[in-house]
């Protein structure tokens, strides 16, 4: 009943700019993380990025942020990314290019360690669509060596999950290009057998959509697009 309520005045406050729920986004650097962070601050929201010393911020140029740095495989620099901060909503658009496919469970746990020690309401999860159990519902594709990515991701989903903390689980398909425009008809659907193609831009929107919403709390959606085509093998 109390976390109902705390997630419905949450709700309420995420719909005004100006409001105070101040998101940690990792990733936001990112083609993806970028888009996320340019909707939180259109939508009013305070936000911090986590970023590497190293890491390229142009796509955020002109942007007011508060940033923090450190490696999201480095626990004590992802623990104190959290500290004084008050933050409520994490938002985690990270991706690894090379073949270390424990970053993901690493890095999720990580997360939730550094918000365990604060007031966190909510982690949001970029993940992929064929994660863990999901690569079944996709027995016409070849995953070929993301196989064991997606198993990976699906072992980082599941510690989101078992966290006891809010989360929201946003599985991606096939993105589009990070210079296309949103298209402003994609939606999250809770049927696990759809991989879509959705553009970041979008991807940006729905991620505000469900901060501090009940109605994406504690789930797994899909990303689609009905105004996009759908490859023949995944129709
Ligand atoms: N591409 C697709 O079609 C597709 C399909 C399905 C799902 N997805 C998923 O969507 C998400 C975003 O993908 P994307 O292609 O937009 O990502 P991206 O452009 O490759 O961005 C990756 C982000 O992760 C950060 N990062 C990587 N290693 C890190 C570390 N050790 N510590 C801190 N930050 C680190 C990068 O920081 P730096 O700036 O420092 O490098 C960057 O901000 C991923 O989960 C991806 O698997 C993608």
């Amino acid at each position: 009943m109390f976390r109902t309520l705390v997630l419905l005045l949450l709700s309420i406050g995420s719909s005004h700019a100006g409001n105070e729920n101040r998101v940690l986004v990792f990733g936001g650097t990112g083609q993806l993380g970028s888009a996320v962070v340019r909707e939180l601050v259109a939508a009013g929201h305070p936000v911090t990025v986590f970023v590497r010393p190293a890491s390229d911020r142009s796509r955020l140029e002109g942007l007011k942020l508060d940033y923090v740095s450190g490696d999201i495989l480095d626990a004590a620099q992802v623990k104190a990314a959290f500290a004084g901060r008050d933050i409520r909503t994490v938002v985690d658009a990270t991706a690894r290019g090379d073949a270390d496919d424990e970053f993901y469970p690493t890095a999720m746990a990580n997360i939730i360690a550094g918000a365990k020690g604060g007031d966190v309401q909510q982690i949001i999860l970029h993940g992929s669509v064929g994660a863990g159990k999901n690569i079944e519902q996709f027995p016409q594709a070849n995953f070929g060596r993301m196989r064991s990515t997606l198993a990976a991701k699906g072992r980082a989903e599941q510690r989101l999950i078992d966290s006891g903390i809010g989360y929201t689980i946003i599985r991606n398909g096939i993105l589009l290009s990070a210079d296309l425009p949103p298209t402003r008809t994609a939606r999250l659907s809770t049927d696990q057998r759809l991989m879509r193609k959705v553009t970041r831009a979008d991807l940006g929107l729905l991620t505000v959509k469900c901060v501090g919403n009940p109605d994406y709390m504690n789930g797994i959606w899909h990303a689609v697009d009905d105004s996009l085509d759908v490859p023949p093998q995944y129709r």
